[in-house]
């Protein structure tokens, strides 16, 4: 793995300083809007963990977290729609305002699937906050209340998210731009 990885060529797109401002900004638009209202925030592991500490920092609201993690079967880099949850929500959301913190919105398969499951347990309400919308590759209705990012195609490392587990934790996002030999 070390080897392959190595080869990769990848080039910065986002700053930590860009993240950092976005996420910021994120937060301020949350914390204006939900003020006085039983928040919990849903991070979906693992590519959204780093995002979730960071946005969680920045709430001015007092909020729980609660983590979910997801596993989507079929070959290749995209989801193949038939989902299980691989670890489930530890506390009840219901009579929450549910707040769904995801890293990458791309087929958005992951994210209905996920809206639709919390829904079914009486929250208040069910929100979505990603960091990155691949928006034209949409394929099943998702629209994110709350949004850092908008990009096109290329696949994206860092600040979370992974290349075959790789990559997560540097500070900005890159995105990846060819293999060498
Ligand atoms: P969807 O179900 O097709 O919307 O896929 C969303 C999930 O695919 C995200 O939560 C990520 O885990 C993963 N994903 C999609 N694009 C990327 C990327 O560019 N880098 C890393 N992970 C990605
Ligand atoms: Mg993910």
């Amino acid at each position: 793995m070390r080897g392959v990885m190595e080869h990769i060529q990848k080039r910065i797109l986002f700053s930590r300083e860009e993240i950092d401002g976005r996420v910021r900004e994120l937060a301020h638009e949350i914390s204006r809007d939900y003020r006085d209202k039983d928040v919990i925030l849903v991070c979906v592991l693992k590519g959204a963990f780093i995002f979730l500490a960071d946005l969680a920092r920045y709430l001015t609201i007092p909020h729980t977290v609660d983590f979910v993690r997801l596993a989507s079967y079929g070959a290749g880099t995209e989801s193949s729609g038939v989902i299980t949850i691989t670890k489930g929500l530890d506390h009840p959301v219901e009579g929450m305002h549910v707040i769904i913190v995801e890293d990458i919105l791309d087929t958005g398969t992951t994210a209905a699937y996920l809206v639709e499951l919390l829904q079914k347990m009486n929250p208040r309400s069910v929100k979505l906050c990603c960091l990155i919308d691949k928006k034209a590759r949409r394929k099943m209705h998702c629209e994110p209340a709350y949004t850092g990012f908008v990009v096109g195609d290329g696949f994206l490392v860092g600040y979370g998210l992974d290349f075959n587990e790789q990559f997560r934790c540097l500070p900005d996002i890159y995105v990846i731009e060819e293999r060498m030999p």
